[in-house]
């Protein structure tokens, strides 16, 4: 998947299945003609500030603006002048509206319990969760690192965060107690949250104990708060960690919402890149709040009697924007889902989807992959009549998924939106508008008003239909990052230094001839496992740093399910490695990074092929791991012999 944009663009099948939006679905759909769709389009392209500040109209804000857009990417300041506030857009606005009682998270409990929170009742909890984080000594403008399962307090602390103006930084329970203590270090988090466990798959994960690892390494956490969830035995340290209980008992619930200015970090997000440490993508208030509120609106065509299901992990972007900002801005009631969506069975998902009449699903390809093996019975068992409207993100979806999606969850009925976006981006940037856009198999369709992407080669041209290319976006919008946490000149130097003017986002894509884009994936060495990147390097140096590694090249495969696998060719300091040691070392990168980054694959390799300047030639091992004869040019390779011998090791297998 990471080959050069143009080499893979060959291997995609020219799909001409059309899918235009139902006549039922058009007519009631918030976007619901083309002309509108042009209109705001057209608006946006002439005059953007007008476009976009008559849009940031729908927030509520403490203060007006005193200019939409100052500066030009990649120093873009949003609403300045503005005052507002995340969590007064999430809470308090609504309480002032018949949803004061409207259901704001219904929350369902990986062993079945379950609990919902009213719009009132979440602000009730917010507001006292803001004053313990007050009391903890949490100050406008410190970080919070929130490592939690998927419970409602997670969502009440990222707003209690909010609230009071403390940058909240999630971490994915999946990571490792390194991983926290990178993190934590990066950010100099003040305060983590946590809890004693989360349930997956009936089993209790245990979150604090990875806690207290990791605070061995940092050292600018003071206080640790612990929700109990599973009820496991943990230590509690004297003065340095709390239960939520306990806390929460002793604080009022009045806690007025700061006013911040519209610039003011939200979060922080960590997502990898291809070199060095994860990049701290940074995210504004003003800004992201807008591009969430509307984006929800406009692609998940939110109605005020939906339920809305993002079956994402809130550690990741998708959760953050569409599970907590997104919806509850637009006062809608979001389904939340603590644990594995094959427990007690594989039918999990869709027995949530009957109990609860869920209206709005969005998933992820790599769980498509997952529903289609475990067979078409599971969902067959359950009455989905209840959905409207489907939505993928996190890869390029494979035309067959695309299909089953379709037929099986969708019975034909419901318009699927295909989003394209990132961390980064903070929103959803291209995606089909289901009211309007005739969707097709693979192709995320077309920019949402406001985006202007383009397709370039590596000068900056822009690229005739249907050549691959680049994928950048030639002017800025408002829920874009803003920096990167403590390291300016790599967010310039990553985003904004390849192609002159523009974000680049670091995918290949094309533009076909309807003005539709096909994303193909990422052209540098950052793989997408199950739909969340990873970087082939922080693989690399957590194989290295066991003692009996030399060295490690790692590159992704083909996966049925996770799209892309993790391939690890490793060569050792002495001996020819063992079952043992294969073992060992899965474990090692587990313990490193998280199970997130467990290699489907370690070869043990007498070396790896470099090119005469010393550079691994990922190419050949992705040809390799991929069970490809390799095909391509091999004369910059240093020594041959290293390739034959791989291959022989290949053929032998
Ligand atoms: C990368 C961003 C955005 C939330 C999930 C991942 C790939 C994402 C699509 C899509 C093709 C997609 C891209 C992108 N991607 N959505 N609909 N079609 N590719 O967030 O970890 O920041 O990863 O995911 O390669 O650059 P992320």
């Amino acid at each position: 998947m990471s080959a050069p944009a143009d080499e893979r663009i060959e291997s995609v099948l020219q799909e001409t299945r059309m899918f235009p939006p139902p006549a039922d679905f058009a007519a009631q759909a918030n976007i619901s003609s083309e002309e509108q769709y042009q209109a705001m389009c057209q608006k946006a392209k002439d005059d953007p500030a007008g476009f976009w500040g008559e849009m940031a109209e729908n927030l509520d804000w403490f203060k007006t603006w005193d200019t939409v857009l100052e500066g030009d990417m990649p120093e873009t300041k949003w609403f300045s002048g503005g005052q507002i506030n995340a969590s007064y857009n999430c809470l308090d606005r609504h309480l002032k509206t018949w949803r004061k009682n409207k259901a704001a998270i219904i929350w369902e409990g990986e062993p079945g319990d379950t609990r919902t929170l009213t719009y009132q009742e979440l602000h009730r909890e917010v507001c006292k969760f803001a004053n313990v984080l007050k009391k903890l000594g949490v100050e406008t403008g410190d970080r919070v690192t929130l490592y939690m399962p998927m419970i409602p307090e997670l969502a009440i602390a990222m707003l209690a965060c909010a609230r009071i103006g403390a940058t909240h930084s999630i971490i994915f329970g999946g990571f490792s107690a390194d991983a926290i203590a990178d993190r934590n270090n990066d950010a100099q988090s003040k305060v983590v949250i946590t809890a004693d466990g989360g349930w997956r798959r009936g089993k209790e994960i245990a979150l604090k104990q990875n806690v207290d690892t990791s605070l061995e390494k940092s050292s600018s956490v003071e206080k640790v708060v612990v929700v109990n969830r599973v009820g496991c035995d943990v230590e509690m340290v004297p003065d340095r960690d709390y239960w939520w209980h306990e806390l929460m008992d002793d604080v009022s619930a009045d806690c007025p919402a700061t006013p911040l200015d519209s610039e003011h970090p939200l979060f922080i997000l960590y997502t990898s890149g291809s070199t060095g440490k994860p990049k701290g993508v940074m995210h504004s208030t003003g800004g992201y709040m807008l591009g969430a509120m509307l984006t929800t609106n406009w692609v998940f065509d939110l109605k005020e009697e939906d339920t809305y299901w993002c079956t994402a992990d809130i550690g990741w972007i998708t959760g953050h924007s569409y599970i907590v900002y997104g919806p509850l801005a637009n006062g809608t009631t979001t389904l939340m889902y603590e644990g594995a969506p094959n427990w007690p069975d594989e039918g999990r998902f869709w027995e949530i989807v009957e109990k609860y009449q869920v209206n709005i699903f969005y998933t992820a390809p790599t769980a498509i992959r997952a529903f289609i093996k475990w067979g078409d019975e599971f969902p067959n068992r359950y009455d989905l009549s209840s959905l409207r409207l489907l939505g993928t993100v996190g890869e390029p979806i494979n035309p067959e998924a695309w299909m089953w999606y379709h037929k099986v969850i969708g019975r034909e009925k419901c318009p699927i939106v295909d989003t394209w976006w990132q961390t980064e981006t903070g929103g959803i940037m291209l995606s089909p508008l289901p009211g309007i856009t005739s969707t097709t198999p693979g192709s995320c369709t077309r920019p949402l008003p406001g985006v202007v992407p383009d397709i370039v080669n590596e000068t900056g041209e822009s690229q005739p239909e249907n050549s691959g290319g680049l994928l950048v976006m030639t002017q800025p919008w408002p829920h874009m990052l803003r920096t990167l946490y403590g390291d300016h000149d790599r967010f310039i130097e990553t985003y904004f230094s390849k192609i002159d003017g523009c974000y680049f986002a670091g995918d290949g894509a094309r533009r076909d001839d309807n003005g539709y884009y096909w994303v193909m994936g990422r052209v540098d060495d950052v793989l997408n496992v199950s739909g969340h990147r990873l970087s082939t390097m922080e693989i690399e140096s957590a194989l290295v740093s066991h003692p009996e590694v030399a060295e490690a090249a790692v590159v992704g495969f083909p996966h049925d399910l996770k799209g892309e696998g993790i391939c690890c060719f490793v060569t050792l300091k002495s001996g020819n490695g063992s079952d043992e040691l294969l073992k060992e070392l899965t474990q090692h990168v587990r313990g490193q990074i998280g199970a997130i980054a467990t290699p489907d694959q370690i070869r043990f390799a007498a070396a790896v092929p470099k090119t005469r300047s010393g550079k691994i030639m990922r190419r050949l091992l992705r040809d390799i791991a991929a069970g490809r004869e390799s095909a391509g040019d091999t004369t910059t390779l240093e020594d041959r012999s290293v390739l034959e011998k791989l291959m022989a090791k290949e053929d032998s297998e």
